[in-house]
């Protein structure tokens, strides 16, 4: 990894453990130490949750900042030996749960506000010294939440470099104009090069349309968005700025997440001796109230239930099975309705269907080290975790051909040496029991199966190599920067 010793703002919504929804919030956590590694100088700007601030004993009060939404405290905390900055309001500090949601899964009406808050915060940071005796040579922001943030930089100069990584385009954060107006947000960011979209403003445009590099989680998923199939209307855009655009694959934290040392685990293993995996795969299905039976294979599923997931794809395609020779284990949280169909079919087949609708670190770390198969079936899927989890713990991933599925997961095809699970063709109920088929069919072969676990848990998804990317990324960035404030200082100069 080069050493460029850069000073970065990483600005983002989650961070793992201390607040987390999905995979935002574990590249959040594992990427900041990636790039400590190679000795950027680095600070995370995060909203101070009720639940984070709890979490903390002792935060250090940095500054007030008056800001055009209102007046925010900063405050300092040490995670993972880095500054992590706490954007304090009563619109993150009051609120307890889903950062972005109320209990009833309806996302909080204030959210454009309080996004915009956060985002004029590390704005402002990012601009004045003063506040934090330091002065970062770029902002990196992550999904909509943070979107504003280029675009507010952008009226500045000289200002730092930004890069804009899109972890789910479908996630805009768009707002009726008359919102956007009341809000008091700029008008000069308001165009059709700007935040406008179809006449409301997005939050995400406006990373995409201002930061001086933008990139997404996978190359695949690089190349989809700049699709009409997978650009959610932002395809053009994208298109327009395609030599400003990339793809750099997730990593995972592969201290955090390792089956011979993970202490939620009843049993440890690793690929040289697999035996604990099958006393995991007893607990839980202990756990779920399954048939403790160690040759059926087992189907594992940690997911939000949101469409992008295909959740319904499972249901119909267990529904529509004469016979079910295998076990499937569910644990989702999100749509009621797919909570629902999801129940449903546990009480149709309790002897092979389990539910858990929640959030549960423990028992996801339960599913991926007893699972025999991890399903996917995924419509788009930006990188994906849980397939790379599943790799790490010896578990078969079945996914779709898509985004960063397709960039992680090797097909079974008569090709032991390398395959390390299987692939279908699209996200429908035919296309799964195709894929599940195959699986149990390799499922009675072992040798074959054990050389499909041992490729997946042999394979590097480790940080180290994507974190280099960014950081060539952060120097063109930062050359891009320096090249757009010397023309605007020049176009003030020559007036
Ligand atoms: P996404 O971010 O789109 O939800 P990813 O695969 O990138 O998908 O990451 C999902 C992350 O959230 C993984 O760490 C997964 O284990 C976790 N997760 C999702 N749902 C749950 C749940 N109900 N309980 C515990 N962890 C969950
Ligand atoms: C998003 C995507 C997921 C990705 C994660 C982290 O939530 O849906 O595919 O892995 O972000 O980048």
């Amino acid at each position: 990894m080069n050493n460029n010793n850069h000073k970065v703002l990483f600005a983002c919504s989650e961070i793992s453990p201390l607040i987390k929804t999905g995979g935002l919030a574990d590249v959040c956590a594992s990427l900041p130490i990636a790039l400590r590694k190679s000795d950027t100088d680095l600070k995370v700007a995060l909203p101070g949750y009720k639940s984070v601030l709890e979490q903390f004993e002792n935060t250090r009060f940095i500054c007030m900042l008056d800001l055009p939404l209102g007046a925010v405290a900063v405050c300092c905390a040490q995670f993972e030996n880095t500054d992590l900055l706490l954007i304090c309001h009563p619109v993150f500090s009051n609120r307890a749960g889903n950062p972005y949601m109320s209990d009833d899964d309806r996302g909080w009406p204030d959210n454009p506000m309080r996004f915009a808050l956060f985002s004029q915060a590390v704005t402002e940071l990012a601009i004045n010294p003063a506040y934090l005796d330091w002065a970062p040579d770029l902002v990196h922001c992550h999904d909509w939440q943070t979107g504003l943030v280029p675009a507010l930089l952008a009226l500045h100069n000289p200002r730092p470099a930004t890069v804009f990584t899109i972890h789910n385009i479908a996630y805009q954060g768009n707002i009726m104009h008359n919102h956007y107006v009341e809000l008091g947000l700029p008008a000069a960011i308001f165009h059709a090069n700007g935040l406008e979209f179809w006449g409301q403003a997005s939050y995400i445009k406006g990373g995409i349309a201002y930061a001086d590099r933008v990139n997404t989680v996978s190359p695949r998923y690089a190349a989809e968005i700049q699709t009409d199939a997978f650009g959610n209307g932002l395809d053009g855009l994208l298109r327009s700025r395609r030599e400003r655009v990339s793809g750099i694959l997730n990593g995972i934290d592969t201290d955090e997440w390792d089956p011979a040392t993970d202490t939620h685990l009843p049993a440890n293993y690793s690929a040289d001796d697999l035996s604990g995996k099958n006393k995991n795969k007893a607990a839980l299905q202990k756990q779920m109230g399954l048939p403790q039976q160690p040759e059926t294979p087992l189907f594992g599923v940690i997911s939000r239930l949101a469409e992008q997931k295909g959740i319904d794809v499972i249901v119909d395609a267990v529904e529509q099975a004469e016979t079910l020779e295998f076990q499937l284990i569910v644990l989702g949280s999100g749509e009621t309705d797919l909570q629902n169909r999801l129940y449903n079919l546990q009480q149709k087949h309790p002897q092979h269907v389990a539910i858990k609708i929640g959030f549960d670190e423990t028992l996801s770390r339960l599913i991926e080290a007893g699972s025999d198969v991890f399903i996917m079936p995924s419509r788009y899927e930006p990188c994906g975790l849980n397939q790379l989890y599943s790799l790490r713990y010896g578990t078969l991933p079945l996914v779709t051909d898509v985004g960063g599925l397709a960039d992680t997961v090797i097909n079974y095809d008569n090709n032991p040496d390398e395959a390390n699970g299987f692939l279908i063709k699209e996200a429908s109920p035919d296309s799964l029991t195709e894929g599940i088929n195959r699986a149990l069919q390799l499922y009675t072969d072992k040798p074959v199966w054990q050389q499909l676990q041992h490729n997946g848990m042999a394979a590097h998804f480790s940080w180290d190599i994507s974190a280099g990317l960014y950081l060539q990324l952060y120097t063109s960035a930062i050359g891009d920067a320096a090249v757009a404030n010397e023309q605007i200082r020049h176009a003030k100069l020559t007036g």
